[in-house]
């Protein structure tokens, strides 16, 4: 990842106070639970931001670690969640390689809209890697709302959820912000970020894990991306 992008998440930024995100955890959590109940798994959110998704799984899940990259988030979430005993936060330089320090396996590992900042596709094969030794025998990881270079933008599909959802607001209202606050599309145009080609990717994974599948449900608000989901 490049530290561009480090420093764009390390910093305040548009995306921390946002009302689609939390949104957006909401229905990752309830897509989450119909692939794998929820209800008395440790989970491991990695790239945890500001804990939206943590937020939905503190009722049913049994604990919750959160890490991430951004001291900035680390430090949001550390104060957020300072009274809930089954969440644990932690703060993970150089992305997640020592992982296995948390001493914890875990049932439910998933790492949601992080993988297009990192630099190399082969950061997600390390990645997979490093989970790996963290998970339970059976568990499952999903890495979703990945940036497909195949995806075609599907905007009637977008509008089609943002409205069944209830979100077309708050989708509209973000779309409003990042054009008042440029400097997220201005790193985007300058740093990119990773689109994989996902089958490519997940033959690659599929030796790490039991069994993986592409998952080309709506499972965020993004409803054009892929999602990966292994199983160990
Ligand atoms: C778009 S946000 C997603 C946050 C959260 N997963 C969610 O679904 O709301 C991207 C998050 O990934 C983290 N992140 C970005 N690059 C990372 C990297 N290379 N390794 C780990 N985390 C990273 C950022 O700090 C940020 O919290």
């Amino acid at each position: 990842m490049s530290n561009n992008w480090i420093n764009y998440w390390s910093g305040n930024n548009i995306w921390s106070s946002s009302s689609i995100w939390k949104k957006n955890s909401k229905i990752l959590s309830l897509n989450l639970n119909k692939i794998v109940k929820i209800k008395n798994k440790s989970i491991l959110d990695i790239g945890c931001g500001t804990g939206e998704l943590i937020d939905n799984f503190i009722p049913e899940a049994k604990k919750i670690y959160g890490v991430d990259i951004s001291s900035n988030y680390i430090k949001t979430c550390k104060l957020k969640f300072k009274n809930q005993k089954k969440v644990v936060i932690k703060l993970f330089k150089s992305n997640f390689k020592k992982l296995n320090k948390l001493n914890q396996k875990f049932d439910i590992i998933v790492c949601n809209s992080v993988i297009q900042y990192f630099s190399y596709e082969s950061q997600i094969i390390e990645l997979v890697k490093i989970v790996k030794k963290v998970s339970k025998k059976g568990s499952i990881f999903l890495i979703s709302d990945i940036m497909d270079i195949n995806d075609k933008k599907n905007y009637l599909k977008l509008l089609y959820y943002s409205i069944i959802r209830g979100y077309l607001f708050l989708l509209l209202k973000q779309y409003l912000i990042l054009l008042i606050n440029p400097k997220y599309r201005r790193l985007e145009k300058k740093y990119k970020l990773l689109r994989i080609d996902s089958k490519k990717v997940a033959k690659k994974l599929s030796r790490l894990s039991n069994k993986l599948e592409i998952l080309e449900d709506p499972l965020t608000i993004n409803v054009n991306r892929k999602h990966i989901l292994l199983k160990f």
